[in-house]
């Protein structure tokens, strides 16, 4: 069965209470289109007022502990995302991976926290520039995808990205080749570490740099199943000719 493409934006550290119209209107154009889920994480700040303000859209944090509560001043349980209102999350980006020294263990635990907590995940995976360079980059992002990933998953709830960190925010897109290539090789990667029917179930995302004018020809290679946009989700008038790319 084909898989349905999943187009999630990532707010990171954008956004005030005076945005959330572009929130409401990306959901509002969401609810028009066919055989697409859309989804937007945003900071948790923002969350309950995103859902007050998309109501019946999918709302994500970008971040989760993986504790279910304790000591951990400044961190947020899956249960409090799950209470704001939220009904997904984003683990292990390059950026808390880099700036918050996150191992891909860490990640695989909080995936299993967030999954817990009935709420969707995505598991972000993603090679430096140095390791494509090296011409490490196959190996190296799917040992992190294979050591990121929970005990047990189901793939209705957990979707991977797969978002070079070179490309991010550059304005450098991976080439065609090279996303396919590495899309199909996590997928054979999967499919020895956890079977067949989980790896074609598997919905892999791309991003890095995914705007309008590449999203169509992004989202029809083979092995691509949505993309998790950064800068360009900010704004309904940028984000939704890529959700609109994402259709079935
Ligand atoms: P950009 O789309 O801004 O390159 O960001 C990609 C990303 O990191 C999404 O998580």
């Amino acid at each position: 069965m084909a898989r349905r493409k999943l187009v999630a934006g990532n707010w990171k550290m954008h956004g005030l209470g005076a945005d959330l119209g572009e929130a409401t209107r990306i959901s509002m154009s969401a609810e028009t289109l066919d055989g697409v889920d859309v989804a937007l994480c945003v900071p948790f700040t923002l969350i309950e007022r995103a859902v007050e303000a998309a109501p019946g859209f999918a709302v994500g944090g970008q971040d989760v502990h993986h504790e279910e509560k304790g000591a951990f001043t400044g961190s947020i349980s899956a249960a409090m995302l799950k209470d704001a209102g939220a009904s997904l999350v984003i683990v292990g980006h390059s950026e808390r991976r880099e700036a918050f020294a996150e191992t891909s263990e860490t990640v695989a635990a909080k995936a299993a926290a967030a999954l817990a907590g009935d709420l969707d995940v995505i598991v972000c995976v993603g090679e430096s520039l140095d390791v494509r360079e090296a011409g490490n980059a196959l190996e190296t992002v799917s040992a992190q995808l294979i050591a990121s990933l929970p005990e047990t998953f189901d793939t209705d709830c957990l979707s991977v990205a797969y978002e070079p960190i070179w490309a991010i925010g550059t304005g450098k897109v991976a080439g065609p080749e090279e996303i396919e290539e590495m899309h199909g090789h996590l997928r054979r990667q999967v499919a020895a570490a956890r079977g067949e029917e989980i790896a074609g179930a598997l919905r892999i995302l791309y991003g890095g740099s995914v705007k309008g004018e590449n999203a169509d020809t992004i989202l029809h290679l083979s092995d691509v199943d949505g993309a998790l946009v950064g800068g360009a989700s900010l704004t309904a008038d940028q984000f939704v000719p890529i959700m609109k790319a994402g259709q079935a």
